[in-house]
C-alpha cells in the first residue's frame, strides 16, 4: 500500500483550541499529516478502514464543516465494499447515531453535537457499542474527558493559512494498541 505520508512526531501535547475539549491527561498528539483536499481525506479513511476491527473506536474531532463525516462516510463505503461507493451514508447530525452492517462487522457512526447530557451515551447504546462494533464518534468533545482509553481521536484542523485545506493530527494513549496498529500502517516513512 502506498504511504500516506502521516508524519511521526515526538508524542507532544497539543495546543489549545478554544472550541474543541482538550485531550484528558497522557493523551498526545502522535501524527500528523496535511490533507490538501477532500480526496486526500477520503484516501486516508480508504487506507484505515482495513486496519479498523469489532470494538474499536475513532474519535473524529474538529471544528464545523473540518471533513468529520466526510471522512466517516468514505470509511463505511469501504468498509460496506461492493456496492458501498453508492451506499447512502447520511450525517448523523439529528438522528445521532446510524448504523450499518459490513462485512468487517457492525459500525456505528455517531454524532454527539447535539447531545445534551453525556448519560444519553447509554440511552443510545453507544457504550456498548463500542466494545461489540467500530465506532466513529463525531464530536466527542461533548463526552470529554471521559473519552474510552482504547480509542485513537483524529483531530481535523484548518489551517489559518490554507483555508481550503485540513490537517490530521493522530492524538492517542501511547500505550494505545489501535494507535499502534493505525501508525504501522501509514505512519512508517
Ligand atoms: N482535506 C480536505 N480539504 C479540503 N476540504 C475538505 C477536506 N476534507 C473534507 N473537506 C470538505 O469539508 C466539507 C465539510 O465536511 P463535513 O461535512 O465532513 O464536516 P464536519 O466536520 O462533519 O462538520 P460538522 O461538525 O458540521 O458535522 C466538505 O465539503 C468536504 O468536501
Ligand atoms: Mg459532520
Amino acid at each position: 500500500m502506498a504511504k500516506l505520508g502521516l508524519v511521526m512526531i515526538a508524542p507532544t501535547v497539543l495546543t489549545a483550541d478554544p472550541d474543541l475539549a482538550r485531550p484528558p491527561a497522557g493523551w498526545l498528539a502522535q501524527a500528523r499529516m496535511p490533507l490538501p483536499d477532500a480526496q486526500a481525506t477520503e484516501n486516508l479513511a480508504q487506507a484505515l478502514a482495513a486496519h479498523l476491527r469489532p470494538g474499536d473506536t475513532l474519535l473524529l474531532q474538529g471544528q464545523l464543516g473540518a471533513g468529520k463525516s466526510h471522512f466517516a462516510r468514505a470509511l463505511i463505503r469501504t468498509l460496506i465494499g461492493d456496492g458501498g461507493a453508492t451506499a447512502e451514508v447520511p450525517s448523523p447530525s439529528f438522528t445521532l447515531v446510524q448504523t450499518y452492517d459490513t462485512p468487517h462487522g457492525e459500525v456505528w457512526h455517531a454524532d454527539l453535537y447535539r447531545l445534551s447530557d453525556p448519560q444519553e451515551m447509554l440511552e443510545l447504546g453507544l457504550d456498548l457499542a463500542m466494545h461489540q462494533a467500530i465506532c466513529l464518534i463525531e464530536w466527542p468533545d461533548r463526552i470529554a474527558p471521559d473519552w474510552p482509553v482504547g480509542a485513537v481521536c483524529l483531530r481535523f484542523e484548518t489551517p489559518a493559512d490554507a483555508p481550503q485545506t485540513r490537517l490530521l493530527t493522530l492524538i492517542a494513549l501511547q500505550a494505545s494498541d489501535l494507535a499502534t496498529r493505525l501508525l504501522a500502517v501509514v505512519g512508517r516513512p
